[in-house]
């Protein structure tokens, strides 16, 4: 019998060493996923403000001032003209409104900022690919991601959960009629792919896809973000947001998006959830996106200026999760990201 190359042989000098495919740098990254910038989604915050707004705890992401609509908007479209010119293909919207109500009307207003930002963006830079986020949260005077109601007896917030997907439809049509190409919903509620992705193909608009946010867990590393959104919010989100330590809902929710006719599924937050963005990618024939979330951010900006080298750790962290499976990294570190790649091949 033909002796078996098993590292039980390791020593023996036949076919078991690594160091012929570690001793030069190309053979070593034959090893490794390459990171292209088509495969980045940089999300942004807008307003409707008339001057872009730094935000404390977060820098340097900005509120972006996208004025009423009437103006051009310098800052914003001159900050994604320049990273065009790097690669940049896409960006994820996110608004910000100082008028917020219990029933977020704000959402799908004509001149919410998501869908001004939105028309300026798709006039000034047709190229660049525009998904908006689909929720209720930067809306509501309460800050649920959807509106509530009543429940005799029940002394915590309780979701409406059929009225918040009607109202979500709603938003998610208002904007792909600006001209988004992906609507994200990341509101947590049951059924709203279903009812988003019905609404958008009997309105005609069945060419725009619905990330949707499939594994988001009730985490403790948002709250960069919701200082982003002047997030009004004190409770918490367990009632829809899914527990930290549970793969049973990230099972149960992939299920439920794939047969809700989701486009792409996405985990959030990512760097702890290397399982369940492999099982994904084992088990779904949809694109896998991840979100490198606002604490996720911070905690990396932190240990990379200890360590004196954020382009070691930035690629660590982002190609480990194509590693895991992911081929969409949603990531606050776009810019600085778009600088490294080209050096990393
Ligand atoms: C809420 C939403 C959150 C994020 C994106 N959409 C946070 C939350 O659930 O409070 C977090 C993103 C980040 O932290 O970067 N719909
Ligand atoms: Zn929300």
């Amino acid at each position: 019998m033909e002796p078996s190359r098993s590292f039980s042989e390791a020593g023996s000098g036949r076919a078991t060493g690594l160091h012929a495919s570690l001793h030069s740098s190309v053979s070593r990254e034959w090893t490794e996923p390459h990171l292209h910038a088509s495969q980045l989604v940089y999300p942004l915050f807008v307003t409707l403000e008339a001057e872009d707004k730094p935000i404390a705890g977060f820098s340097p992401n900005m509120q972006w001032g996208v004025g009423d609509g009437a103006e051009p908007y310098p800052g914003l479209i001159k900050h994604l003209r320049e990273l065009g010119e790097k690669g940049l293909r896409s960006v994820m919207l996110f608004g910000v409104v100082k008028d917020k109500d219990p029933e977020g009307s704000m959402a799908a207003a004509d001149d919410t900022p998501v869908i001004v930002a939105t028309k300026a963006i798709r006039a000034a830079l047709p190229e660049m690919l525009v998904m908006c986020d689909v929720c209720m949260c930067e809306y509501t005077s309460h800050g649920h991601c959807g509106v509530l109601r009543e429940v005799a007896g029940d002394h915590e917030d309780v979701i409406d959960n059929e009225r918040t997907i009607d109202i979500l439809a709603d938003v998610a049509l208002a904007y792909a009629q600006a001209g988004a190409e992906y609507v994200c919903p990341s509101d947590m509620m049951d059924g709203r792919i279903h009812t988003i992705r019905e609404k958008l193909d009997q309105n005609g608009f069945r060419h725009v896809g619905v990330m949707a946010y499939t594994s988001k867990k009730a985490s403790t590393m948002y709250s960069p973000f919701r200082a982003a959104v002047d997030s009004t919010f004190t409770g918490h989100r367990k009632r829809y947001q899914q527990p930290v330590g549970s793969i049973l809902h990230a099972r149960q929710a992939l299920a439920r998006d794939e047969s809700e006719g989701a486009s792409v599924v996405l985990v959030k937050p990512a760097l702890f959830y290397g399982d369940i963005i492999k099982e994904y990618a084992q088990r779904s024939v949809l694109p896998i996106a991840c979100y490198i979330v606002s604490g996720e951010y911070v905690m990396l900006q932190d240990y990379a200026k200890r360590a004196g080298d954020l382009e070691s750790v930035l690629k660590e962290s982002h190609v480990g999760l194509l590693r895991a499976g992911a081929s969409i990294l949603i990531t606050y570190f776009t810019p600085e990201l778009l600088d490294m790649i080209p050096k990393w091949r």
